[in-house]
C-alpha cells in the first residue's frame, strides 16, 4: 500500500480499525457510509499487492450441484416452453437461466432460447451464433428436456409447427405463476412464447436446489462458442505475458450517462446528445447532477478511476484492460486517466487483427465478458440490475473468489466533490478508508438489492469443513460430470494457464 504525507485524521481512522475491529463503524459512519452493502466485513489495511491473488475463500468453494434427491426430467412433457430474451448480452444470460427453471418447474420442454436481435445490437447470430449449443444441451440433461424449435404436428392430415400462445409475463413473477396460471395455458395449447423475457422470474426463490439450477446454467451450461473463446484467449494470453492484468468495465458511454442523468460535466453540445437521447428513451424525470453524484447514480469518470487506483497504490506501470464501448466525450475523459495509467488497452488495441469485425454486437460483448472474466483483478465502474459487471461479478466470484474491486460511489461523490472545490488534503487516505471496506470478491451475505446473479453465495457454495452439516460439500455426485467439471475448472484456476482448454468438454463457462 502506498503511504504518503503526515499523519491525518481518515488515515488514523484506518490504523485504529485495523487494531480494533470494532471501531470500524464509528468511523464509518463519520465518513458517511454506513449502509455500505458488505454488512459485517471489516476494514482491513490492505497491501496492494495481495490484491492480485484471489480474495480468501475461509473455506468455501463452488459447487452447484443438487444436496438433495433431484430426480431426472419426467419422460411426459406439460408441453413446449419458447421464450425470448431481450436487453444485453449479460440481461439475456440470466433470462436463459430463468427459463431453465420455469421449464423444471412446469416439467416443460424448452425451446432453446432466442436471444434479441435489437437494433441496437445489430446482432442477428442468436443462441447459436453466441453459445456452444451441443454443450448446453449435455450439461443440463439431467435437469429438463430441451429441443431447438418446436416440434411439427399432424392434425387432419396436414403437417405444421406447433403455435405457441403468446403470453407476456408479469415482471419477476413468482413460481407460483408458472405452475398455475402458465402451465394450464400451456397444457391447454400444447405450446407457450412468453415475451418478452427479461426480469420474468423472481430472483429470491425460497428453494435452493432451483438456485443451484440457475448457477448450473450460468456457469456450466452457457459456454461461448469457440471463436469467441479463442479470440478471448489470444487477448488473455497477450496481456499476461508480462506479468498480472487488471480489467476495468468503463460505463462510461452515452446510453448509461442519459439513463443516470449525469451531464453536466459535458458541453452544451454534448449535453444536447444525452437529453435528446434521455427524452427519447427514458421517463421524463428532472434529474440533477449534484444529487444523482451524491447518491451514487453517475458512472464513475475515467479520471476518478485512475484517482481511485493511484489512491489504492497501484504502480502507474499496472496493465489495464478496458472492456467498454464507445466512451462519451472522447479523449477529453480519457487523457487524465491514461496520463496517470499509460498501459491501457482494449480489444481493438490488444486483440487479433481483423478481430474488430468479429466481435461486433454480442460477440464482442462476449469477448469483453470472457476477458474481464479471467484477468486478475476486476473493477466495475457502474453496477445495475442484471448487467454485464453485476454477472461477471457473480461469475469471478463462483470461479474461485476472483478479486474484484467495487468502488462504493455514494461514499466516494463527497470525496471527489470536495477535490474538485480545492480541498485536496487527505484526498487518498480517505478514497482508501472507503476502498479497503469492501470484501474485494471474498464470500460475503447477499443483502438486497444485491442480485442473486451478482451473489450466488451460499446457495452455489459449499464449505470444506463445515459447522453447520447443511454447508457440506457433496461427496458423491447424482450429476455424472457435474462435479469433474468443478474440480478442473478449478485447476485450471489455480494456474490461470489458457482459456483453450475450457473448450474441451471437461471445463463451465
Ligand atoms: C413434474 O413431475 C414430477 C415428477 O414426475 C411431479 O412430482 C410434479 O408434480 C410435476 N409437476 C408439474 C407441475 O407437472
Ligand atoms: C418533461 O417534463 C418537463 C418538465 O417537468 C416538461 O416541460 C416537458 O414538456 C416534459 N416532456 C415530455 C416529453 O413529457
Ligand atoms: C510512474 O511512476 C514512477 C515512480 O513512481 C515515476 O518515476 C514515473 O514518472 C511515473 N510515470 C508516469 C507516466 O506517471
Ligand atoms: C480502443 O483503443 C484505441 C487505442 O487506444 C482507441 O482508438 C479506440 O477508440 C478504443 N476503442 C474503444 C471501443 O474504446
Amino acid at each position: 500500500m502506498r503511504r504518503g504525507g503526515a499523519k491525518s485524521p481518515p488515515r488514523m481512522c484506518v490504523a485504529v480499525a485495523v487494531l480494533v475491529a470494532g471501531t470500524v463503524w464509528l468511523c464509518a459512519s463519520s465518513a458517511g457510509f454506513l449502509g455500505a452493502p458488505y454488512g459485517g466485513y471489516r476494514v482491513k489495511d490492505v497491501d496492494v499487492n495481495k490484491l492480485w491473488t484471489t480474495a480468501g475463500s475461509n473455506g468455501w468453494r463452488a459447487s452447484s450441484a443438487p444436496r438433495s434427491y433431484w430426480p431426472p426430467p419426467p419422460y411426459e412433457t406439460n408441453g413446449y416452453l419458447r421464450v425470448r430474451c431481450n436487453g444485453g448480452l449479460n440481461q439475456q444470460r440470466s433470462a436463459i437461466c430463468n427459463a431453465v427453471v420455469a421449464a423444471r418447474i412446469m416439467n416443460a420442454t424448452l425451446v432453446l432460447p432466442e436471444l434479441d436481435t435489437n437494433s441496437f445490437w445489430r446482432d442477428e447470430s442468436g443462441f447459436p451464433g453466441i453459445y456452444d449449443v451441443p454443450h448446453f444441451l449435455k450439461t443440463l440433461k439431467h435437469d429438463i428436456h430441451i429441443v431447438t424449435s418446436l416440434p411439427e404436428i399432424t392434425s387432419r392430415r396436414k403437417t405444421k409447427k406447433l403455435k405457441a400462445l403468446k403470453i407476456r409475463p408479469p415482471r419477476d413473477a413468482p413460481l407460483s405463476w408458472y405452475t398455475t396460471f402458465a402451465l394450464e395455458e400451456m397444457k391447454k395449447y400444447g405450446a407457450i412464447y412468453l415475451t418478452p423475457f427479461s426480469h420474468r422470474l423472481a430472483e429470491d426463490i425460497d428453494d435452493p436446489e432451483l438456485q443451484r439450477l440457475r448457477c448450473r446454467v450460468n456457469y456450466h451450461a452457457l459456454r461461448f462458442k469457440p471463436h469467441i473463446m479463442k479470440i478471448s484467449n489470444e487477448i488473455v494470453n497477450k496481456l499476461q505475458s508480462e506479468g498480472h492484468f487488471m480489467s476495468i468495465h468503463l460505463r462510461f458511454e452515452m446510453d448509461m450517462l442519459a439513463f443516470a442523468g449525469c451531464i453536466d460535466i459535458f458541453t452544451p453540445e454534448e449535453q444536447k446528445i444525452l437529453i435528446k437521447y434521455r427524452e427519447e428513451n427514458f421517463a421524463n424525470k428532472t434529474l440533477v447532477y449534484r444529487e444523482r453524484r451524491l447518491i451514487g447514480k453517475c458512472p464513475l469518470t475515467p479520471e476518478e478511476v485512475g484517482l481511485i487506483l493511484g489512491a489504492i497504490g497501484f504502480a502507474n506501470s499496472t496493465r489495464i484492460y478496458l472492456a467498454s464501448g464507445e466512451i462519451f466525450g472522447g479523449d477529453r475523459f480519457m487523457s487524465p486517466f491514461r496520463a496517470m495509467f499509460p498501459r491501457l488497452d482494449n480489444h481493438s488495441s490488444v486483440g487479433p487483427e481483423k478481430l474488430e469485425e468479429n466481435t461486433r454486437g454480442l460477440a464482442g460483448s462476449a469477448v469483453d465478458y470472457m476477458v474481464c472474466l479471467l484477468s486478475d483483478i476486476f473493477m466495475p465502474t457502474y453496477d445495475g440490475p442484471s448487467n454485464f459487471a453485476n454477472n461477471l461479478m457473480g461469475h469471478r466470484l463462483y470461479n474461485g473468489f476472483r478479486t474484484t474491486i467495487t468502488p462504493n460511489r455514494k461514499a466516494l461523490a463527497p470525496i471527489f466533490m470536495d477535490r474538485e472545490e480545492g480541498h485536496i488534503t487527505g484526498f487518498e487516505d480517505r478514497v482508501r478508508q472507503v476502498m479497503f471496506n469492501t470484501h474485494f470478491g471474498g464470500p460475503h451475505k447477499r443483502i438486497h438489492p444485491e442480485s442473486f446473479y451478482t451473489n450466488s453465495w451460499p446457495e452455489c457454495f459449499c464449505h470444506m469443513n463445515p459447522k453447520n452439516p447443511s454447508d457440506k460439500c457433496p461427496s458423491d455426485d447424482p450429476h455424472e460430470g457435474l462435479e469433474g467439471q468443478l474440480q478442473n475448472e478449478k485447476t485450471e484456476d489455480a494456474t490461470l494457464t489458457t482459456i483453450e482448454s475450457t473448450q474441451t468438454e471437461e471445463t463451465m463457462i
